[in-house]
């Protein structure tokens, strides 16, 4: 029976998982990871794994390319059953995903604690799929950890409070471990023949532009603008790939990848001149590397990455004056999550 039973399914939850996974054992807690698939190819899963040292998943459940009902259903119905056979003391799930409610409900039903690492978080647009994830997620969960004050203030006004922990950013965490190991170990400025600061790194794969013809354009040559005055890399997620193939010609001045590891990623968003995406950890990495962000959306979560003028929406045309964020805490997020789960057991 072990104490903990993690969830596990997209590339986010796992960069945060390395930095947490590694606290739970090291306060002598007992963690089992279930994997539930949606995320699935090698570059966007297990280098993750191979990379970070995150346990293997004892549980894969395989289940991905589905619509979100019936992706989150056939979650349910095998976490539940996972959950069964190994009656942990506490559910544990992050972020926003389809994984994330998928845990978090089945635990819930069946009176098993949830906490949930990276608790109150919102975008106030209950068009995306990840709001409606975070909303019930924290409705259900146990424990919250918040890795920010406006996420604690967010809960407070949904009648949320008991629970609640200001935690700091777990991922703030993993990212310092990485440029350390990064600056001696990534090779992807030289492969891509790249010179620092002389670039711009871009991401796209949310739904909200990558569902809609017009908007996905109307991205691309936002893009191609920007790609006017320096070289953009663009780590191609497997959506996104899909949709740009689908395009009349090739997009100018943008350098396609294949997604890469956490690794390479965080030196090359370190070496870079600016960060353009919709991904909300790379909005918050481009600011622990202290590179500026824009951000391809019409709103964001990490409302303090504006408010400290290192990140802008596509749609405000300046930053506010500079400064630090003192919110994402002090890289020892981890650390204290695993102390408030140990208490909690
Ligand atoms: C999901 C999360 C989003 C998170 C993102 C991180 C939901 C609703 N969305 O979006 O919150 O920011 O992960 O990347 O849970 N695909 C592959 N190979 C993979 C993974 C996906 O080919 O390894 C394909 C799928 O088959 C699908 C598409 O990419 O066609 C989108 O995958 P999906 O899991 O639905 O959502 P994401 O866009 O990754």
């Amino acid at each position: 029976m072990p104490q903990i039973f993690t969830v596990l399914g997209a590339r986010p939850q796992f960069i945060k998982a390395a930095a947490v996974s590694r606290a739970i054992a090291e306060a002598g807690m007992t963690e089992v990871i279930a994997h539930t698939g949606q995320h699935f190819d090698a570059l966007m899963s297990d280098v993750f794994f191979d990379e970070l040292g995150i346990p293997k998943p004892i549980y894969n459940l395989e289940i991905n390319s589905l619509g979100h009902g019936a992706m989150t259903g056939r979650m349910l119905e095998k976490l539940e059953a996972a959950m069964l056979a190994e009656r942990p003391k506490m559910v544990l799930v992050y972020g926003d995903t389809n994984s994330t409610v998928a845990g978090a409900l089945a635990a819930a039903k069946l009176h098993i604690p949830v906490a949930h690492v990276e608790a109150g978080l919102r975008s106030f647009n209950r068009k995306m799929p990840e709001e409606i994830n975070r909303v019930v997620t924290d409705h259900v969960s146990a424990l919250l950890l918040c890795p920010t004050q406006v996420a604690v203030q967010n809960l407070a006004r949904e009648g949320i409070v008991d629970g609640v922990h200001a935690t700091g950013d777990v991922m703030f965490d993993t990212a310092l471990a990485a440029v350390e190991q990064a600056k001696k170990r990534s090779t992807i400025l030289g492969d891509l023949k790249l010179a620092p600061k002389r670039y711009y790194v871009a991401t796209i794969h949310r739904a909200e532009n990558t569902d809609d013809a017009e908007r996905f354009s109307k991205v691309v040559a936002w893009l191609e603008g920007a790609a006017q005055s320096l070289p953009i890399v663009m780590p191609v997620h497997p959506r996104t790939r899909k949709l740009l193939t689908q395009l009349d010609r090739l997009p100018v001045g943008l350098n396609l990848i294949d997604p890469i590891g956490y690794l390479d990623m965080a030196w090359l968003v370190h070496q870079s001149a600016a960060v353009f995406t919709d991904s909300g950890g790379l909005q918050k990495e481009a600011y622990f590397h202290r590179v500026p962000c824009v951000t391809l959306r019409d709103e964001t979560e990490w409302v303090e990455t504006l408010e400290a003028g290192w990140n802008r929406l596509w749609t405000t045309p300046d930053y506010v004056p500079r400064r630090d964020i003192s919110d994402y805490g002090d890289g020892h997020s981890s650390r204290k999550i695993a102390d408030i789960l140990k208490a909690a057991l």
